[in-house]
């Protein structure tokens, strides 16, 4: 995949002397959706404003489409769309002016049409004449959504575009972000729901005190460290477990009444079959069987968490 940004050695110490990013590589590509996942203060805003160029970096070199964000800057500001984690909005002005204002500013010719649409992707048509001041804030959250893609952007950054909005926006939003993957929109995404990560990107990358800490596909990574639990009740207290048994490293719950069996899901042969075989030659009836996934957010837990003790 051809990368589409690009990023090299990138560090921002603010000024005070606080590192907020640290040594930062990544490349991302073209029409890929990448979350960027980490606690609050791990740099996740720092990047993508030095990437749009809203502040400078101390050090490292960003390339977005082949041109550099400083000595290139319209180059590169033409072809991004931001929705900033803080919302700023002018409050005297109508939806419909500001979202078409804001695709003139980047000298784009009027498209009434795609402004049109991009209203209407968001659930925002019947307020198109509405003054910014009067919505709420979930609605000025879509305005400003509909303000980054005014201009047709090839690579939208979104931060936190699921603060403060109902689950309506944000199914609005997952929609507008899966028809924008399929016209090759490239979408860094910051997020604090796991499980918007775990529903709409390719890509998670892991940010924790201004280091990335992690890279990978997200199936991969699901793959990879996500461990699997079968939990078996059994219909009769279980003193302990029998040595026939010892070979599957099992749990013995705390109340004897269940047992717990790790597993690598991945693999060819999961010993299912034969621990339930086992069992019954055991003697021990089986109530009732449930399987547990670890989830994106278990994963990445323990990855913060590890960071947070070194
Ligand atoms: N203008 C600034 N001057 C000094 N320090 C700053 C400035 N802006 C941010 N920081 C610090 O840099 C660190 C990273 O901030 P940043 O906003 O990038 O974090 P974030 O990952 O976006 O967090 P959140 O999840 O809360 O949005 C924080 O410790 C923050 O206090
Ligand atoms: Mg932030």
């Amino acid at each position: 995949m051809k990368p589409i940004i690009s990023i090299q050695n990138l560090s921002k110490i603010y000024e005070g002397g606080f590192t907020a990013l640290d040594d930062v590589n990544l490349e991302v590509g073209e029409g890929e959706i990448i979350a960027l996942l980490g606690p609050n203060g791990a740099g996740k805003t720092t990047l993508i404003s030095t990437i749009c160029g809203i502040i400078n970096a101390s050090s490292g070199q960003v390339r977005v489409n082949g041109f550099d964000i400083v000595k290139d800057f319209r180059q590169t500001r033409s072809i991004i769309g931001l929705v900033p984690q803080e919302l700023t909005t002018d409050a005297f002005e109508s939806v419909w002016d500001t979202v078409s204002f804001s695709r003139g500013l980047f000298g784009k010719s009027k498209s009434p049409k795609l402004i049109e649409k991009i209203l209407k992707d968001l659930s925002l048509w019947d307020k198109k004449d509405s003054k910014l001041m009067t919505l709420s804030g979930g609605m000025k959250r879509r305005v400003m959504i509909a303000k980054a893609l005014s201009h047709e952007p090839r690579v939208l950054f979104l931060d936190e575009p699921s603060a403060g909005v109902d689950v309506e926006l944000r199914k609005d939003m997952w929609r507008v972000v899966e028809e924008l993957r399929q016209t090759g929109v490239t979408i860094i995404l910051t997020t604090h729901y796991i499980e918007e990560a775990e529903a709409i990107a390719d890509r998670i990358a892991v940010i924790n005190r201004g280091k990335i800490v992690l890279v990978e596909d997200k199936a991969e990574l699901m793959q990879k460290l996500g461990k699997k639990t079968l939990t078996v009740q059994i219909s009769k207290e279980l003193k302990s477990i029998p040595k026939a048994l010892s070979k599957y490293n099992l749990e013995l719950s705390d109340d004897k009444m269940s047992l717990t069996y790790a597993y690598d899901a991945s693999g060819k042969r999961t010993g299912i079959t034969s621990l339930l075989s086992d069992l019954s030659t055991a003697k021990i009836l089986v109530r009732d069987i449930e399987t547990k996934q670890s989830s994106l957010e278990d994963i990445f837990v323990g990855l913060v968490s590890e960071g947070a003790g070194s």
